[in-house]
């Protein structure tokens, strides 16, 4: 259960606001039935060289990092591929659809708790895709792990918005869908929701989330008791 003395909400981005299901369509078109197989390999190669550039300490931001996850799938499945093309289906991460529930339930959260954003993805890619899905209004702060040249779970990026809101760890809720992200806030001692969208196993890594909801709607719900 999660304590009352939540100020500020944060949300990670992807798989939580933002559904990576949207490129679906887009690979779907271009690379036919390799779409779905290109799209996992995708997002686990993105994930993966988030981990390996913050520990061999060779940053370079989520975008550029996200481009060259899709280079590697592409070739990992056979296909060959131009920077320009690559470039093009790297237009649809500020066009990812934000969940269905997810305007609704911000907004039945806005009234009582301050709302942001805690997310790998460089600022531009936040602020576009924000906008793309009209969460102006709703989403007031976007921190993200640009600023440290770090990536989740480094503790350095859960310790961010205490340093940058001046409040404690008890007075953040962060809300992931991503499994090994709910790990790294809980282990900084934030207040989490796992927002389990579909089911998963929970990690073996000794840190449990303090309440599982399958959607947004349910935590407004969850916090409005
Ligand atoms: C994030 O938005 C990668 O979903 C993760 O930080």
């Amino acid at each position: 259960m999660v304590s009352r003395e939540i100020k500020t909400i944060l949300f990670d981005a992807y798989g939580t606001l933002f559904d990576l299901a949207s490129i679906d369509s887009a690979l779907s078109e271009l690379y036919g039935e390799k779409a779905q197989e290109i799209a996992r390999i995708w997002r686990q190669k993105q994930l993966e060289y988030s981990w390996l550039r913050t520990l061999m300490g060779r940053y370079v931001d989520f975008y550029e990092l996200t481009g060259d996850a899709l280079a590697y799938a592409l070739e990992a499945v056979g296909l060959e591929s131009s920077s320009d093309g690559r470039k093009a289906l790297m237009q649809e991460y500020y066009r990812l659809k934000a969940f269905p529930e997810v305007a609704g339930a911000l907004s039945r959260m806005k009234g009582k708790f301050h709302l942001a954003i805690l997310s790998n993805a460089n600022p531009s890619l936040l602020e576009r895709v924000v906008s793309f899905n009209g969460l102006d209004d709703l989403l007031e702060d976007f921190i993200s792990a640009d600023e440290l040249h770090l990536y989740k779970p480094s503790p350095a990026i859960y310790q961010l918005p205490e340093k940058k809101l001046g409040l404690a760890p008890w007075n953040l809720l962060f809300v992931s869908a991503n499994t090994w992200d709910v790990a790294g806030a809980a282990a900084c001692g934030l207040q989490v929701a796992w927002a389990m969208r579909e089911p998963a196993v929970p990690e073996k890594l000794g840190l449990k989330p303090d309440t599982i909801v399958k959607s947004l709607d349910e935590l407004a719900t969850l916090l409005e008791r």
